[in-house]
């Protein structure tokens, strides 16, 4: 069988519109590639003679420590790869000690997401994408429901005040099926493309949103360290960075190559997080190596759940989550919070 982590076969074999959706970039998907191409190209320097007893996974963030530095990146309409949708998801990741993002434009309603895993011991983070919604109303009704539900955390999206020209999308004509729809949002107004514009997320809107939510507050789509440093001052909690997979502006800089600069920007204040073509252990262990302090991992998921809904997700996973763990032995690191302070790049 073909790696799990890197296969996407049961998705090729679907709806091509379908199959442009769930595993498609922006233009010549030449982001999409390079988000790989950039993990794939550092070379690991591996340490020898390091005692590693007393080796482990885990990691603190926001006061609280988790089994991996894994989370699953949020991803809309889930139930397109497989009816188990954003539930069999969030169970596999639980089962596997890695956190779970869900996205705003889930298939499923969040609070039965959030109740499958909540009270689950062993799991990893919970947390809550957002858009900003067209009324700013809806968006505070979103935080509420999340903050209800038990979500730990609210990660505001903020590459994608339009949607990216997707070719491969446009080539074979996806739409949702009908009985598909982000069941979570209230209906969208109908709005000309400089309507939507006029609602890019700004400065006002983080510092707004700041101030009417106590839960931690992370940044995801941040790639220039300028913004890094302006999101910290204005009191995020916690930055991503992240191209979107590829998936909204082509040919930005790889998320590993922007990964270093934003690290530097923000000093230790906030955690950084980072996603884009994590397909391999050895691409954790390099993302935290420079800085990262945990990762997501967006297609391979998609992959397991189009395969076997929860139990591809799961084997997907526990795969990703043994190659880390034995790259970072292999690496002579004893924890994720070691990784970065060992010098395991080769300088280029
Ligand atoms: C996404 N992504 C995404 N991001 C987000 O903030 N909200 C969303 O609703 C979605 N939806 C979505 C759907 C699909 C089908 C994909 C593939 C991706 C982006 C996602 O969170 C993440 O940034 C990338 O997928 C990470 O890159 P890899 O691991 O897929 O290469
Ligand atoms: C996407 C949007 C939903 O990438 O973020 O499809």
């Amino acid at each position: 069988m073909e790696p799990a982590v890197s296969s996407a076969g049961a998705i090729e074999r679907m709806d091509p519109g379908h199959a442009a959706y769930l595993l498609g970039g922006a233009g010549d998907e030449i982001t999409l590639r390079a988000n790989q191409q950039a993990w794939q190209d550092l070379r690991l320097w591996p340490r020898t003679l390091h005692s590693l007893a007393g080796s482990h996974a885990r990691i603190d963030l926001h006061g609280r420590t988790w089994p991996t530095p894994l989370l699953v990146a949020p991803m809309a309409h889930q139930m397109l790869a497989h009816p188990h949708g954003e539930q069999g998801t969030a169970l596999a990741a639980a089962s596997q000690g890695v956190g779970l993002v869900l996205s705003c434009q889930a298939s499923q309603p969040l609070e039965s997401v959030a109740g499958a895993v909540r009270a689950d011991a062993q799991r990893g983070p919970l947390w809550f994408q957002l858009y900003l919604q067209p009324r700013p109303e809806d968006t505070l009704t979103l935080v509420r429901r999340a903050e209800a539900a038990g979500f730990e955390a609210l990660v505001l999206t903020i590459d994608a005040p339009v949607q990216g020209v997707r070719d491969r999308e446009l080539r074979t004509g996806f739409s949702l099926p009908p009985h598909l729809s982000a069941v979570n949002l209230a209906p969208p107004p109908a709005e000309p493309l400089d309507a939507l514009l006029a609602r890019a997320p700004t400065h006002d809107d983080i510092a707004w949103l700041r101030r009417h939510t106590r839960l931690p507050l992370l940044l995801k789509g941040v790639l220039h360290p300028a913004d890094a440093a302006a999101a910290v001052a204005l009191g995020i909690d916690g930055l991503i960075v992240s191209n979107h997979g590829g998936r909204t502006l082509d040919t930005t800089v790889a998320t590993a190559h922007a990964l270093p600069a934003v690290v530097r920007a923000v000093a230790g204040a906030v955690p950084v997080l980072v996603d884009g073509g994590i397909r391999r252990g050895t691409d954790v262990i390099k993302a935290l190596a420079l800085g990262a302090s945990a990762v997501l991992v967006g297609r391979p998921v998609l992959a397991g759940l189009a395969e076997d809904g929860a139990m591809g997700v799961a084997r997907v996973l526990r795969r990703l989550r043994d190659e880390f763990v034995a790259a970072q032995a292999l690496c002579g690191c004893r924890s994720p919070a070691e990784a970065a302070g060992l010098d395991l790049l080769r300088p280029d």
